[in-house]
């Protein structure tokens, strides 16, 4: 749970603790970061102001002193017709001195305040349209705007290489949603991060591939905000973390910048057109193309925003690069690269330094640095292109390493001074951490070996869409850590921040990707923009003008984040079929290198001949997708090289879905558009959990895997992803049949499924029996056991119904009904017990597992009575009411005991008072339609869930009430606190 912090420090993964402000309606206020997360703080922001204010008041009243005295002595002097008493004037000597330097202290704090660099959170009170201009035309497509679209984010393009310039022109500037007098008071108000898509609807016309939800297309979004007059002299920039997609940005009018790819973090400047004494407007508008997403990609700035506020002499955006190239148990060297920027036209002369403090383990830096490096000079031209490079260097005494159970961090305080005073200062989180890859013993943190127990994630959180929010990631992380996984691979794209932020805290350790594709498109050749899978508008359109850019954003902003253990440069490129391909990897990975040479290189293959067509000499990792058998004959070829599983398994299954009778085909078990849950079905290309962790133990070196997926992702519904035409979907005879006969009578094949299946957890969080296959091998300490299917088959009685076991144990006996069916031991390479010859009878089946000859752990699960009620339980009572916290409730049909009652699909209504709304509902189910943000759910085998969000500034107790035809009803009290 995230606790409290109670300074005005933030946490930002980019520019370390900085302070916050947030404006709400002109007001400003000081906004606290908790571990992520802002939270508004009443007396907090009541303080903060009244510091701001307490020099000015502190004079005002000195003078008032001073003039009071002056005058009493006056008047005294008058009256008594004596001359002045001196202790009098004395006294008013010493106001007016203690006057003087208040108000010169105010002064030169005001003069500083101006000069430091500030980062607001840009989040609140935007406007949003969901359409085009009705003047825009084609005006402002990419191709239009190219030209003055490329000169964004030049700084990012290596020197030597020519960087387009800016034509001239201001495009778009007479288009009406673009004018600063444009009213858009009719749009609808809201506050970023949005995913305008996810509020659907959902149409069964739309592909199932990217979700069958409305995300293509064009959005606008407009803000309205003021700047202070003291920001004379300062740099305005704008970050956005992420804005899906083809973002063009204007201010006041003007042309400032965009960015094609969704993904990347990107600075625009605002400088040349702010206005100090009036209002501003900018105007982002967003384009989302037609095939341009293997997954459902969301829509509209679902990320954060920034005003960065910074001197003109300053350190460069992303400019603190830290490193640890030496740790021993007495001290660790720190390097730390300072980048920086003059756009005065005069040349700096400037000094660099660093202090090194411990950050504790709620959040807060120590008050006296454990290191401190000396001032080194540097001078700066007055060319805004170039930046200016100082290295620092400086041991910490005794480090505290970084590593999965000991999240320790520290800050680095870089600061910039001219003339000895203090100009700017960027604040840099760190971890002091080793990685080395060694292709025969593994991945060692910190010399120690850690086995890759990864999970490949996308970046939607269900039914919340893609709009980032810092809960959700966190509740994904818990439920994944406590199943053993420690590595997330960020497939196929940079995250966002918040996302490495809270794998630091956390303890994770993150394969960060940059690519799904490069120069060649994923576009299928024989298909037509008519057809699925024609991916006309993949990242191959851009990748040309933008991947070097995009690439060194993602390592700049992501390359002080301990848990970021490897780079990814691209996911099943498809120039690793091509003989020439290696030439592409070599120099992406060029450019990795050439902006971080701490972490290794990866990038996934589903071919393995890459392996050996050079494409390997470029990587430090080899990257193998679903093929376990491919990495000792790589190794033995590539003795120099390390290897792992990038992306394994893609089995296929519903929660609670069991289908009969069990075969050893994997592409069995595909019924009514769900997949059967013994986790033996799979794709063609795709395997069992067990033949990867086969593979895997086959091969020792290998660093471990990244399973696609851990949750399920909104699109791509393999096996079920196409609804044109696709029979290919149907494996058993009476399904093509009845596929067929719909093909004939529609012309299309009604398919509703929506979502992946490939996830060890559903879309809405709920373990599939998956979960326990996978704790059981990475949590071999963990005494656990799990039995499938559930026990609720009155059509099956004496029918064969197979009993799975998954356990950390290796031995188990199972019981029906207190009768043994045989105790079985797991031999090498064997992962589950396995009883397949179970005749169904209702009632009880236990299981006893055993660990070296001693009892291990217990399970049981029985043929529960009918269904009677709901029970409603949250993953946690107490929120936080900033607006932003979440509260996970789970909904179960239950019987009389409590148990939830398989195969229940009752419809559940749910109503909340108190202050908090509900932004989210889900079951699980991957073809269902309903919506996500409705007020009624049907349950999906047994369980709903509802996610509740609290309201900035208002705490309470939130009541859920949820009632369902048939069933008792229940409610739950949640507390939200300031
Ligand atoms: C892989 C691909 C993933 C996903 C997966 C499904 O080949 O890299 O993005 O599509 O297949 O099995």
């Amino acid at each position: 749970m995230p606790k409290l912090k109670t300074s005005s420090f933030s946490l930002d993964s980019a520019k370390g603790f900085e302070p916050q402000r947030h404006r709400e309606h002109g007001a400003k206020q000081l906004l606290i970061e908790i571990q992520g997360t802002e939270l508004h703080l009443g007396g907090k922001i009541f303080f903060g102001s009244f510091l701001r204010i307490f020099p000015s008041v502190l004079s005002v009243s000195l003078w008032f002193n001073f003039i009071f005295k002056c005058s009493f002595t006056l008047v005294c002097s008058r009256i008594f017709k004596t001359s002045v008493p001196s202790t009098a004037m004395s006294i008013s000597r010493s106001s007016l001195a203690f006057t003087l330097i208040v108000l010169s202290a105010n002064f030169f704090s005001l003069a500083r305040g101006a000069e430091l660099r500030e980062r607001i959170n840009f989040d609140s009170d935007w406007r949003f349209l969901r359409g085009d201009s009705p003047d825009a035309g084609d005006s402002l497509g990419y191709l239009k705007m190219k030209p003055w679209l490329l000169a964004t984010g030049t700084d990012l393009i290596n020197v030597g290489v020519a960087r387009p310039t800016r034509p001239s022109g201001d495009p778009g500037s007479s288009i009406s949603f673009v004018q600063p007098s444009f009213d858009d008071s009719t749009w609808r108000s809201l506050n970023l991060p949005h995913d305008w898509a996810i509020e659907g609807p959902f149409s069964q016309d739309l592909p199932g591939e990217t979700g069958k939800l409305p995300w293509q297309g064009v959005g606008w979004y407009r803000k309205h905000f003021r700047l202070d007059p003291t920001d004379t002299n300062r740099r305005i920039a704008l970050d956005i973390d992420g804005a899906m997609a083809f973002s063009n940005v204007w201010l006041n009018g003007h042309y400032i910048g965009g960015w094609p790819y969704g993904y990347t973090s990107f600075q625009l400047d605002l400088t040349p057109y702010v206005k100090l004494d009036g209002d501003n407007v900018l105007t982002v508008r967003l384009e989302n193309l037609h095939d341009s997403s293997r997954w459902y990609p969301g829509s509209g700035i679902y990320r954060n925003v920034w005003l960065v506020k910074t001197p003109p002499v300053r350190i460069s955006h992303w400019g603190v690069f830290v490193s640890t190239p030496r740790i021993t148990p007495e001290s660790a060297t720190i390097n730390i690269d300072v980048y920086l920027e003059n756009t005065t036209s005069a040349k700096a002369s400037l000094a660099a330094s660093t202090q090194i403090f411990e950050i504790d383990s709620a959040g807060q830096p120590g008050l006296q640095p454990v290191a401190s490096s000396e001032h080194r000079d540097i001078e700066i031209d007055p060319a805004k292109d170039l930046d200016g490079m100082r290295s620092l260097s400086l041991e910490i005494p005794h480090p505290k390493l970084w590593d999965l159970a000991h999240t320790q961090r520290y800050l680095a305080v870089t600061t910039i001074d001219e003339k000895g005073k203090p100009v700017d200062v960027v604040k840099t989180p760190f971890g002091v951490r080793s990685i080395v890859i060694d292709p025969d013993r593994g991945l060692l943190l910190n010399g120690q070996h850690v086995l890759l127990q990864g999970v490949c994630l996308h970046h939607d959180q269900g039914s919340l869409g893609t709009a980032v929010n810092v809960r959700a990631l966190e509740r994904q992380i818990e439920i994944l850590q406590k199943m053993g996984c420690n590595a997330i691979r960020t497939s196929h794209n940079p995250p966002a921040p918040e996302l490495l932020e809270l794998c630091d805290r956390m303890g994770m350790l993150v394969m960060d990707e940059a690519f799904d594709c490069w120069r060649l498109s994923k576009k299928d050749a024989d298909k037509t923009a008519a057809e699925p899978f024609y991916r006309a508008n993949d990242y191959a359109r851009v990748f040309d003008d933008w991947h070097e850019r995009d690439l060194r954003a993602l390592i700049r902003r992501d390359r002080n984040h301990p848990s970021v253990v490897m780079w990814s440069i691209g996911n099943e490129v498809i120039e690793h079929w091509h003989a020439d391909g290696w030439k592409m990897a070599a120099h992406l990975a060029g450019i990795v290198r050439e902006e971080d040479r701490t972490r290794p290189i990866t990038s996934a293959f589903n071919g393995e001949q890459a392996g050996y067509t050079g494409f390997q000499t470029a990587l430090d990792i080899m990257g193998y997708n679903y093929k376990p058998n491919a990495y000792g004959p790589f190794r033995h070829a590539n003795p120099a090289i390390a290897v792992m599983g990038s992306e394994t398994a893609s089995t296929l299954s519903t929660r609670g879905e069991y289908f009969f009778p069990l075969t050893a085909n994997k592409l069995d078990g595909w019924i009514n558009f769900q997949v059967s849950s013994y986790d033996l079905s799979a794709s063609e290309w795709a395997n069992t959990p067990d033949d990867e962790f086969r593979g895997l133990d086959r091969a020792p070196s290998a660093l471990g895997e990244f399973v696609w997926t851990g949750f399920d992702y909104i699109g791509e519904p393999t096996p079920y992803n196409s609804d044109s035409t696709n029979l290919l979907n149907f494996t058993k005879p009476e399904d093509k049949e009845r596929a067929a006969a719909e093909l004939a009578r529609l012309g299309r094949l009604q398919v509703p499924s929506r979502s992946s299946y490939f996830g060890i957890v559903d879309l809405a969080g709920f373990p599939k029996d998956r979960f326990y296959l996978y704790q059981a091998r990475w949590r071999p300490d963990l005494p656990m056991a799990h039995i499938l299917p559930h026990w609720n088959w009155p059509e099956r009685a004496g029918q064969i119904t197979p009993v799975h076991v998954y356990s950390s144990g290796d031995e188990a006996e199972l019981f029906l009904n207190g009768k043994s069916l045989g105790r079985k031991h797991r031999g090498p390479l064997e992962y589950r017990f396995r009883w397949d010859d179970v005749n169904y009878a209702p009632g009880e089946l236990s299981v006893v597992t055993y660990k070296n000859g001693h009892e291990w752990a217990r399970a049981k699960t029985r043929t529960t009575g009918s269904a009677t009620k709901l029970l409603l339980e949250a993953d946690r009572p107490q929120l936080n009411a900033n607006g932003q916290d979440l509260a996970y409730v789970t909904v179960k049909i239950a019987d009389n005991t409590g148990d939830v009652v398989p195969r229940t699909h009752n419809s559940v209504n749910f109503e909340l008072t108190g202050p908090g709304k509900i932004v989210g509902i889900d079951n699980g189910d991957p073809t269902s339609l309903e919506s996500f943000q409705a007020h009624t759910r049907k349950a999906f085998n047994g369980l709903a869930l509802v996610i509740i969000k609290t309201e900035t500034g208002k705490p309470g107790t939130l009541t859920l009430r949820t009632t369902s035809e048939g069933l008792a009803s229940a409610e739950i009290n949640l507390q939200t606190h300031l």
